[in-house]
């Protein structure tokens, strides 16, 4: 019998050893007893992190949609699956129930076959967060395309660039977006993006918000038509173990962002075991995850996991702050939400807003808190506690990354004792290690390293998207025979873990990781700049934010500063979005370099984060004599 649903501590411990000592068993009893297959597979795991290559359930044949929709219409077709609150806190709420969904999935489905997409085709998704949004990642799955997701904030250079990586031959849209009490032309952006991608032979359209747009002849049309006629029946595809199920993008700390190829069988296994014991979901829960579909953490606990478990999943199309900061706990109260899974940033926005919106609402639903994204600092955690889950409701700090597909450590609720700021162990099937600079396991507790993972889980990504050298340079390389996560992690004196931050060159910026490289890229392209370096600094609501230093070239030095740092800002947020930019930009006449000529970023981090004192050794800089100038002009 697997422990698909693990209930007491007791239970955690013993399931997670005999995880470590058996994992093909382990994981074997629990695809067999949850899950339906069309062909069984021949092997549980091979895998060799030293290729790399990891491949769960090879041999099994499968469709992941009959895993998420068809199987739960027998009981539960009546049963809400996506509920959708829009934008507009006076429009209705829309519950789509199995049945539905299962006819809505199939149609669109049929729609893109007949418009040309195949099996291991790309369909690029860039849409907010509107049924349509969840119901074309499904659609894809159903006919074994393989979606990538772009989030909606994106500019359309940033899209444009991600739908060449991976050559999408179709981009489904809309007409445009609700943010709040603003509209967001999507359609235009798109039509920018899509004036440098050859590979796109066809746009869908959503109407959302009716907006005037131009559709392009041969290229364009609205969906809503084609969807009407489409039949509600559609063959599910059916896919090996292996086969790619989507592209999603992440930044790196160098280069361009990175194209994570998630594969069918071992993502939803993990998926869904990891949903059911996390969120303790039961029957009849209401669940809401706060996150964009554009991110993994969407994809996996808006979408997959919880429909793999037949739930009901909230989607939720407005922002925290509109039509004013009780809007979250309006939600919670009007849908009675059971779980509630959100990102430290918008807990410490919401708590700057001080308790009074709180007030106004009943949260007596609430069993179990979630927190995502970026480390959750000591503050934020309490007043999550006190203030939203009354202390009644555990908080389940979970960590893990779009390469990991699903949750790797964090505490279970009302089982594992939760200590504020720590996703203390690590799940059922996850070996985690901290390394040394010199590639040494740290045993024992109270010891701090780097955070690797010494054993395959089924839902790690299997490559980059048309690059597995990178993805063995980024992430097997730097220790041998280990999975290295990037960041640097705590073990306490019980084997709890905190995750202390990145020891590389990506930024969280509001639960965003953004990749110092492409900004820089972005910056130098202003004809006034010679060269800059992007930092991260704390901030007190979006955990860290950027900082920039910038030389300027000479005939840059006679230039207005402020109308620098707005142009430079600009051209970040239309190279990758608004996301991206900057709240500090320092001009300066040179960069702290080592000899070989390498940007030092530990002094430039050092001085955006006011800690002078500690600079560490400068002599062997190749030009010392500018970390003064720089600590000068920062103090002003
Ligand atoms: C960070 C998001 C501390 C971490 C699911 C990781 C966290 C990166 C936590 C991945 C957490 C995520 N505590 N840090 N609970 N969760 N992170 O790919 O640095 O968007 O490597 O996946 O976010 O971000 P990604």
């Amino acid at each position: 019998m697997s422990n698909y649903h693990i209930k007491h501590l007791e239970e955690y411990f013993k399931t997670h050893r005999k995880s470590v000592r058996e994992p093909e068993l382990f994981w074997e009893e629990i695809a067999e007893e949850h899950f339906v297959w069309r062909k069984r597979w021949d092997k549980v795991l091979s895998w060799d992190f030293r290729k790399p290559e990891v491949k769960w359930f090879e041999g099994a044949k499968l469709n992941i949609t009959e895993n998420c929709i068809d199987r739960h219409l027998r009981m539960k077709g009546d049963k809400t699956a996506i509920l959708f609150e829009p934008n507009d806190p006076n429009a209705p709420a829309e519950h789509i129930t199995y049945n539905r969904l299962y006819e809505r999935v199939n149609q669109l489905a049929n729609v893109l076959k007949s418009k040309g997409i195949k099996k291991g085709d790309r369909v690029c998704i860039y849409l907010p967060m509107i049924p349509e949004l969840a119901i074309s990642l499904l659609a894809c799955a159903r006919i074994g395309a393989i979606h990538s997701v772009v989030f909606a904030g994106f500019s359309s250079n940033a899209l444009s660039s991600r739908i060449n990586d991976s050559e999408c031959k179709m981009v489904i849209t809309s007409d445009g977006s609700y943010r709040g009490s603003k509209t967001i032309d999507l359609k235009g952006i798109v039509d920018e993006a899509l004036i440098d991608c050859p590979c796109v032979e066809k746009v869908l359209v959503v109407n959302r918000i009716n907006a005037e747009i131009e559709l392009k002849e041969g290229r364009d049309e609205w969906l809503a038509p084609l969807l009407e006629t489409a039949s509600t029946e559609c063959e599910a595809e059916i896919m090996d173990a292996e086969d790619p199920l989507f592209i999603l993008y992440t930044s790196g700390s160098t280069g361009q962002p990175k194209g994570m190829v998630h594969t069918t069988a071992g993502y939803m296994v993990y998926t869904a075991y990891t949903f059911k014991n996390v969120f303790q979901y039961r029957e009849n829960d209401v669940y809401w995850c706060t996150a964009d579909i554009g991110w993994i953490t969407g994809h996996s606990y808006i979408v997959y996991g919880p429909l793999a478990n037949g739930a009901t999943t909230v989607m939720f199309e407005g922002v925290p702050s509109y039509p004013d900061y009780g809007r979250f706990w309006q939600v919670i109260e009007k849908h009675k939400v059971n779980q509630f899974y959100t990102a430290p940033t918008a807990i410490r926005a919401l708590a700057k807003q001080g308790g009074s919106f709180l007030e106004d609402y009943n949260l007596s639903s609430l069993k179990v808190l979630g927190s995502v994204g970026e480390p959750i600092n000591e503050e934020a955690w309490h007043w999550y506690n006190d203030n939203v889950g009354k202390r009644k409701s555990p908080i389940v700090d979970t960590w893990w990354q779009t390469e990991t597909g699903g949750i790797m450590l964090s505490p279970l609720p009302y089982i594992t004792p939760t200590k504020p700021t720590y996703a203390t162990l690590p799940l059922p099937g996850i070996q985690p290690a901290l390394l040394d600079e010199s590639g040494d396991e740290i045993l024992g507790n109270q010891v701090d390293g780097r955070l690797c993972i010494k054993f395959p889980w089924p839902s790690i990504a299997r490559t980059i998207w048309g690059n597995h050298q990178r993805y063995k340079e980024t992430y097997f390389s730097a220790f041998d025979n280990m999975y290295f996560t990037g960041d640097g992690a705590l073990r306490d004196e019980v084997g709890y873990y905190r995750i202390t931050g990145r020891v590389d060159d990506v930024i969280i910026v509001s639960g965003h990781n953004l990749g110092t490289a492409p900004i820089e890229d972005a910056i130098n392209e202003h004809p006034a700049v010679a060269e800059s370096a992007i930092v991260g600094f704390p901030h007190d609501i979006k955990g860290s934010a950027l900082y920039g230093y910038v030389t300027l070239k000479e005939a840059g030095e006679e230039r207005n500063h402020d109308n620098l740092r707005k142009e430079i800002n600009q051209l970040i947020s239309d190279h990758i979005g608004p996301i991206a930019k900057l709240d500090k930009i320092q001009f300066t006449k040179g960069l702290p370099k080592t000899r070989s000529g390498k940007i030092m970023r530990r002094i430039l981090r050092k001085i955006a984060c006011n800690e002078m004192d500690n600079l560490g050794d400068i002599s062997t800089l190749l030009n010392p004599e500018v970390v003064e100038e720089i600590i000068k002009d920062a103090q002003q």
